[in-house]
Formats: structure tokens, sequence, C-alpha cells
């Protein structure tokens, strides 16, 4: 994937640094609109996935809007050019001043997860004069096989509202009188691998939405979130998503009523494959049975092995010798602190440059300074 002159410039640098492959990145948002076009479909894209700059812009030219869980990721979303109209923002634990700050940019949906949260929204709204609007995020009770940190649409998860509440929402909304309803919300998951989990949902967003049409209430817009996985095995081979089967998926599934808008909030897939976390090799270092290769980078930088398990393809950009097996660990002082475990690595020693890859989403976002460490900056290529 890197060229040679790339890799003497990854030499030059100090390490530890993210680097983006813009190409890829507009590449994969090419596929992704077309796709999307094809349907007439919405997206927000997910910030939390990653926020920097650069790829918000290019994201924004594509026209797609932005999915926030922050009244900060609002903020920066509304500095950052994308149009209030295609902002939708979620969570299960906005303040009241996160609400204040998305009700003053007249966001295009609140994407609310409880009554209580309903009944401040709409007490903060009338302070303000405001009316606002709010899809209801709902937790439909699917397990999307993927790691439990990840999984949001279980009944036992903190998400959404559960069914049996339906009643109550109905009632609260139709007492507040600056709430306005636009819509339903879900997301069941990321890193989902399994389209079957998608073929579910689309099937429980129609017995869902069979529900409030019954009661006589007009579902503008149907929202189905994030969630489609990437291949962290082979990025080289496969770093495009499968957006046609996806997308097909709800064509196929999804019952759409005349005049209604389908959304997407799409993050890893957009992001993940095109930044790759790059460091350099501090010491080799035998263990019982085994050797560490200790890296300059480490969980505070990239999380995702840490607490996820997550597996991350990892490549010695600058050895050529033998193939044998490390550990790869970081420096921190926490045994979680390892990228992986038994990987086979060309002969690996002080100074060989390493590329952790597909780290674009959820990498340099959920970077930290424990153990005072420096975050790491960000190198771009077109
Ligand atoms: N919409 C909502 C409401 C979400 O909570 C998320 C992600 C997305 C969309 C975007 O989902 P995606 O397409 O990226 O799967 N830090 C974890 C992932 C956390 C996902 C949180 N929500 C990781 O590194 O795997």
């Amino acid at each position: 994937m890197f060229n040679t002159n790339e890799i003497r410039e990854f030499q030059q640098l100090e390490t530890p640094f993210y680097y983006y492959d813009l190409g890829l990145l507009k590449k994969t948002l090419d596929i992704y609109t077309a796709n999307l076009k094809k349907y007439s479909y919405h997206a927000h894209y997910a910030l939390k996935a990653n926020a920097n700059d650069r790829i918000l812009s290019i994201v924004k030219s594509y026209g797609l809007g932005a999915d926030c869980v922050s009244g900060n990721e609002v903020k920066l979303a509304l500095e950052s050019g994308f149009d209030p109209s295609m902002v939708v923002y979620a969570g299960v634990g906005k303040s009241d001043k996160e609400i204040r700050a998305a009700l003053a940019g007249n966001i295009f949906s609140f994407n609310c997860e409880s009554v209580p949260e309903l009944e401040i929204i709409d007490s903060i709204a009338s302070s303000m004069g405001k009316v606002a609007s709010v899809s209801l995020r709902i937790n439909p009770d699917i397990d999307a096989h993927t790691h439990k940190y990840i999984s949001t649409g279980r009944s036992q998860d903190k998400f959404g509202i559960s069914t049996w509440m339906f009643q109550d929402v109905i009632e609260t909304i139709n007492k507040c009188k600056n709430l306005q309803l636009v819509g339903l919300h879900f997301h069941v998951g990321s890193q989902i691998t399994d389209m079957k989990v998608f073929e579910m949902l689309a099937k429980r967003v129609n017995e869902i939405q069979s529900w409030f049409f019954e009661k006589g209430i007009d579902i503008q817009n149907i929202n189905l979130g994030g969630g489609l996985g990437i291949d962290y095995e082979n990025p080289e081979s496969n770093p495009i998503s499968d957006f046609n089967t996806y997308f097909s998926i709800f064509n196929k599934g999804l019952e759409v009523r005349p005049g209604q808008n389908i959304h997407f909030e799409p993050g890893r897939t957009i992001v993940a494959q095109c930044g790759t976390l790059i460091s350099r090799v501090l010491y080799v270092k035998f263990g019982r049975g085994k050797k560490f290769a200790i890296l300059d980078a480490g969980m505070n930088d990239l999380i995702r092995p840490a607490l996820y398990q997550a597996k991350h393809k990892i490549e010695n950009l600058t050895s050529t010798g033998r193939i044998m097996k490390y550990d790869v660990v970081g420096p921190v002082c926490e045994s979680s602190d390892r990228f992986s475990k038994g990987t086979l690595l060309p002969e690996t020693k002080r100074g060989d440059i390493m590329a952790i890859r597909s780290a674009g989403a959820y990498g340099q976002v959920m970077a930290m300074k424990y153990n005072q460490r420096d975050l790491a900056p960000e190198y771009y290529s077109e």
C-alpha cells in the first residue's frame, strides 16, 4: 500500500503519527454516495469516527450531513459548515447546555432516547420559544453479533426507547407542545459483518412503524444508523465495504411509505481504511517463549485492541527479513497495551517502521494522554 517514497518520508518523521490516504477516502465516498443515490437515501456522517478538519471537509463536499453525539460535535459540525438541516444529534445523556446549543443551531433532529429527555427538551425549547424536531431512538432488541461493548440495540443496552414504552412516549409527545415528532431512529451496533442483522433490522423497523401508523402517527423519516463493518484482516484487498449489498438489503426489506425519507449514519465504513497509525520499533525483547516488538505507539494512541480485543493488521514496512512471531506491544504501563499476539512479521529490529492498519475510525479520536504521553499528530496524502 505504501510506496517507497512514502516509507522514506515516514523514516524522516518523528513517530508515532496517523497517516491518512485522502485518495482512498474519496474513492470510498464516491462508491458510498453512488449507492445512496440509487435509492435516494440520505446520509449523515458519524463525526465520532473521525473529526479531523480535512476529513470533515471532504465528507461534507460529498453532500453528507452530520451525525453527532455531543454538544461539541454539534458545534464542530456547524462550524465546519454542515447544513443545520442535515445535522442529527443522538445520545442517552444530553445535558441542558448541549440541548440549548443544539436548539439554537436549528438542527434537523434530536434523536431522543427516553421519556425524561423528551420532557426536558420540551421545557428548554419552550423557554427559548422554539419547537424541537425530535425522532425517537428505538431499542429494537436486536443482537448485532458484534463485540458486546459496541452492541447498542439489545434490550439490556442503555440505548434507545424500548417498544413497551411506546404508549408513554406518545402521551408525552402529545402533551409537549414544543416538540414535533419527525422520525424514528435506530442504531443497533458497530462493526456488523453479519448481513442478516440488517435484514432483521429492516423487518423490525416495518413492525415498529406499523404500530405508529395504526395509531394515526405519520413517520416522515426513518434513520437506520450506522454499523456496517469493514475488513480488518484484508485492508489491502478489500478496502471498501460492500455498500451495494448493504443498501439493497434495505431497499428489498424496508417498507417505505409515500413521502418518507430514509437516512443512514455511516462512520467506520467511510474513514477506517484510509487511516494508518505509523510507529517505530523501540526495542525487541525476549519473553518466555516469545519475542516482544515494543513500539513507540501505545494504547493511548489506538485503544481499540485494549478495549475491544480488536485486531488491526500490522506490517513492518522496512524489513524483508525472515518471518518470525512477535507480540506487538506499546510502551504504556498496562498489560492490555498490546496490539497483537503471535503476529508473523519479517525479522524486526529497533528503528523499523510499523504500520497499524485500518485505524482511521475510532483511532485518533479516542486517543488520550495517559502516562502524560503526547498526542500523535496527523499527516495526509492525496
Ligand atoms: N450512529 C450512532 C447513533 C452511533 O452511535 C454510531 C456509532 C454510528 C452511527 C456510527 O457507527 P459506525 O458506522 O461507525 O459503526 N469505538 C468503537 C465504535 C463505537 C461506535 C459508536 N457509535 C470501535 O472502535 O469499534
